[in-house]
């Protein structure tokens, strides 16, 4: 038996819920947001408790709960599922979940369609990947009353497309490209910005140019609105090569979350089979 994941700490239960105003405020007074990735109501009560202002149920659960190596298989059916849980344990903090790839490019149509599963699931904003091809789209959306954050530099559904896990905007074209395709997506009605694998310098200089934007980076340095890691990668559980921009804060806390989840389990193993657990006296009954 466990306690229900949504039962908050009393801090937790005070913080003001999250709203784009609230957020919106926070970069107007220099506070950075910041976001990680939940999939799950545990974690997202526990992420939420911790401080985080907005969680995001990224299409990354195709890496890290689903283990493709890519986020193209992920389907609607799936984000919607993980919306809900995270849904229920979270409590103050702004939520986003990701149109997977899919089910928003062929039309505004259809995106709008999708999230609205989204929001029915309890998401506060969904997050598209691309840029002026769905200026259409994300006008349509917010003008429906769907808060939309746009993703540009890296995005992994494209991968194919892009030849890899690449830096995007490194050079002249790449960069007033990806300039243009912000300003278009914050005309368009975006109030968020992902930029995901960029220099620092063009991130920093879009954030500047789009002062109505919340620009959330990750791998895009210092100079935006906020920062958003995966989760796993933060605990230091992410299987295979870390990207550079990762930092596993595990380590920086001083106690590494893998090798404890390891112990434990080898220690409930071998407690079991020697006889160690249960104990009686705790048993109780
Ligand atoms: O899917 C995801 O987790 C994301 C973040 C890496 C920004 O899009």
């Amino acid at each position: 038996m466990s306690v229900h994941p949504a039962e908050s700490t009393p801090a937790a239960a005070q913080r003001p819920a999250m709203s784009l105003p609230r957020l919106r405020d926070m970069a107007a007074r220099g506070e950075k947001i910041a976001m990680l990735t939940a999939y799950d109501a545990t974690f997202a009560r526990v992420l939420d408790d911790a401080g985080v202002d907005t969680l995001l149920v990224g299409d990354s659960l195709g890496n890290v709960i689903q283990g493709d190596t890519s986020t193209v298989p992920v389907a609607l059916v799936d984000m919607v599922y993980h919306t809900r849980c995270a849904a229920r344990g979270k409590r103050s903090a702004w939520l986003i979940a990701d149109l997977p790839f899919g089910a928003y490019e062929r039309s505004p149509e259809q995106a709008f369609n999708s999230a609205v599963e989204l929001m029915r699931a309890g998401a506060q904003m969904v997050k598209l990947e691309g840029g002026g091809v769905l200026v259409d789209t994300v006008r349509f959306l917010t003008e429906r009353g769907i808060p939309v954050c746009a993703h540009l530099g890296l995005t992994p559904q494209r991968v194919h497309a892009l030849g890899g896990f690449r830096v995007q905007g490194r050079d002249d074209a790449g960069a007033a490209a990806l300039r243009a395709d912000a300003k278009a997506m914050a005309a368009a009605g975006a109030a968020m910005l992902v930029l995901e694998l960029v220099p620092s310098a063009l991130a920093r200089q879009v954030t500047e140019e789009n002062p109505g934007l919340l620009t959330i980076g990750i791998g895009a340095g210092a100079g935006t609105s906020g920062q958003v890691l995966v989760l796993h990668d933060l605990l230091g559980l992410t299987a295979g090569k870390r990207p550079r921009f990762v930092r596993d804060f595990t380590h920086v806390a001083g106690s590494d979350v893998g090798l404890g989840i390891r112990e434990a389990v080898q220690t409930y193993v071998q407690d079991v089979k020697q006889g160690r657990f249960p104990d009686e006296a705790q048993h109780g009954f």
